[in-house]
């Protein structure tokens, strides 16, 4: 005991900090002080390298995912990322935009296949719900777990070429056996340790690919025998979310619809603002991944610069970053109760502003200074 104490103390980590894009760099500096103070009070210390990604590393460097920064991610034990794009960069060329060139390429180097994304309503929030608050009493908790890295965001071919007198687009839908087999395992893990329920998403009505991950997802679940599955059309399961997302534990898809549905959960729970998301490769061992811990929600421009965005989501990155990467449970512990606790004593970003009583509208720092006074 005193040992592993005494090991945990010395431990060094080191984070590739990439800021990106819009409220990125906004949220990322409130998510820096909580690591900071995590450091201080659990005796653990971080290195942070702030890197360039995104349209700033395009404006700075000509490149979205300067070498540097690809480097920098490579010699660290995880990656915090805040957002990248913007209407600047909109009309580059394709491959160089900052989604394209930055994000995805990271996703795929460090094969970070299994999205997982919380998606939280707080009892304490649920006014902020844009749902008939019956359908949301007592707040949720739901797990999206997302296939990150294939599907038709990577098929081959993918293009546009001319064909005859007009152009025609294409885009390729591939799912291989194991990759569908590794995300239903995050999955059904995953389901072991909350409600023991999967609800897999597919097109099997129409998509060849929802025949092989209905198959796939059946027969890894045969290892899981006191898991419940389910499965829905993701036409079906976009209804059904907003219906009674309570009756929802863990929701599998392929990286599109889970594209898709993460976001319907998370404007459901109340805001994008408030979810985090982990992105994680194979397993290390001990139960700790390399990941890439990055807010649900995007670039946000139209509020960019204001500072007001809501810290939260990137807060609750970071600790999903000390919980799978470092195994630093008892911070993110922390971590997750002092948001909860902030939330809970009325502090609200505009995003979840109900203007209900008890509550006070508070900009991104003061938000950042509240979860830190509970920390
Ligand atoms: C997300 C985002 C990205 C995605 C975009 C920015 C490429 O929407 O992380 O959900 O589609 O995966
Ligand atoms: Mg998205």
């Amino acid at each position: 005991m005193i040992d592993s104490l005494h090991l945990m103390s010395n431990k060094e980590y080191k984070i590739s900090v990439l800021s990106g894009d819009g409220i990125g760099p906004e949220v990322m500096a409130e998510a820096i002080r909580v690591i900071d103070k995590i450091s201080s009070e659990f005796d653990v210390k971080f290195i942070i390298d702030e890197q360039l990604v995104g349209g700033i590393a395009i404006d700075k460097t000509s490149s979205p995912l300067p070498k540097e920064t690809l480097k920098s991610c490579e010699q660290s034990d995880a990656i915090l990322f805040g957002s990248v794009g913007g209407p600047k960069w909109e009309s580059l060329p394709p491959d160089t935009q900052p989604e394209r060139g930055a994000l995805l390429p990271l996703r795929k180097h460090f094969g970070l296949f299994a999205n997982l994304r919380p998606s939280i309503c707080f009892p304490s929030l649920t006014n902020a719900s844009p749902i008939r608050p019956d359908l949301v009493e007592g707040g949720f908790d739901v797990l999206c777990v997302r296939e990150l890295t294939g599907g038709i965001y990577f098929g081959e071919p993918k293009e546009i070429k001319d064909q005859g007198d007009e152009k025609v687009a294409i885009d390729t839908m591939v799912y291989k056996e194991s990759e569908i087999e590794r995300i239903a395992s995050v999955a059904f893990d995953a389901a072991m340790g909350r409600n023991k329920r999967v609800t897999s998403i597919d097109k099997a009505n129409v998509l060849m690919n929802g025949i092989l991950w209905r198959e796939t997802v059946e027969r890894v679940a045969s290892k899981y025998p006191e898991i419940k599955l389910d499965h829905l059309y993701v036409d079906n399961a976009a209804m059904q979310l907003i219906r009674r997302p309570r009756d929802f534990d863990v929701v599998l898809a392929p990286n599109l619809f889970g594209d898709i549905l993460s976001d319907e959960m998370a404007m459901i729970a109340g805001s994008l603002g408030m979810l985090a998301s982990s992105s994680l490769g194979q397993s290390l061992g001990n139960g700790l991944y390399f990941g890439m811990y990055e807010p649900s929600g995007g670039s946000a421009p139209d509020i960019a610069g204001q500072g007001i965005a809501n810290p939260c989501a990137q807060i609750l990155s970071a600790s999903l970053m000390l919980r799978y990467s470092f195994g630093l449970t008892d911070a993110a512990d922390a971590i997750d109760l002092s948001v909860r606790k902030t939330i809970d004593s009325g502090f609200r970003t505009g995003d979840i502003f109900t203007n209900d009583e008890g509550t006070q509208r508070v900009n991104t720092n003061e938000m950042g200074d509240a979860i830190l006074s509970n920390l």
